[in-house]
């Protein structure tokens, strides 16, 4: 399985448990290309649809901007993996976010949030990246485009994702905030499905035992009273 079927493999359980029982609609907000947890839902029998500009072919998809697509304006839930922090506009996303569920509706997040990705964490998952592999994942490509660079890790990290106007997860679970009454919001592993030798426990006992920074970003909200 090459990383992100690891990726969308890892963290459906995490998101399943927040969703109601289906039959039930459920939006995905940055789906990707392999369409995100999209077909999962629907083998589940939810009523799914995934927005993304880069989203697959099928009626099931809208090949356009989460906030620019059509979309049911009563769905159960939304849930956005590793999509937040690339959108233009966290606000106008999540206003949008808030106006297509219903009232007692769920967002369901998962991020990274770089901001925390620090030196010592960058090389443990380096160290653990298996160089043979024709499975290259997004870690492959940070740890290329690093020693390429020549520069310190937090600078390189820092000018590389300012560069690709990337939001850090404080800017996004301040916007969820303001938005959502959190049920959820903690902190877990992420580069693990990056790694075939390592398991989300070894990269767990390094975070506990200090030696690495949790960069996952967990987060499950329902839309504030007041809105
Ligand atoms: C890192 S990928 C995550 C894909 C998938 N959700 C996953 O967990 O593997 C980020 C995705 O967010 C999408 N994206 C960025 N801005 C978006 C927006 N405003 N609306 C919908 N999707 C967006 C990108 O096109 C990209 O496919």
């Amino acid at each position: 399985m090459d990383p992100k079927h690891r990726w969308l493999t890892a963290i459906w359980p995490r998101v399943r448990p927040w969703l109601p029982p289906p039959p039930a609609t459920v939006l995905e907000l940055g789906c990707g290309s392999l369409g995100g947890f999209v077909p999962a839902l629907r083998a589940d029998g939810y009523e799914a649809i995934g927005a993304d500009p880069h989203a697959p072919d099928g009626p099931e998809y809208r090949r356009v901007e989460f906030e620019r697509a059509e979309l049911p304006s009563d769905a159960d839930a939304v849930v956005a993996s590793l999509s937040l922090h690339h959108v233009a506009d966290p606000g106008e996303v999540l206003d949008r976010v808030a106006g297509v569920l219903r009232p007692e509706g769920r967002v369901v997040v998962v991020e990274w949030d770089w901001e925390s990705f620090d030196e010592p964490t960058a090389r443990w998952g380096f160290d653990r990246l298996d160089h043979a592999t024709e499975d290259r994942g997004w870690l492959h490509g940070a740890h290329e485009r690093w020693v390429a660079s020549g520069q310190p890790w937090e600078r390189y990290l820092r000018d590389w994702a300012t560069g690709h106007g990337l939001h850090g997860a404080g800017t996004l679970l301040a916007a969820l905030d303001q938005r959502f009454e959190p049920e959820v919001s903690e902190r877990g592993a992420y580069l693990f499905p990056e790694l075939p030798g390592a398991t989300e426990d070894d990269e767990r006992r390094a975070i506990e035992a200090g030696l690495i920074r949790a960069v996952r970003v967990d987060y499950v909200g329902r839309l504030r009273a007041a809105r």
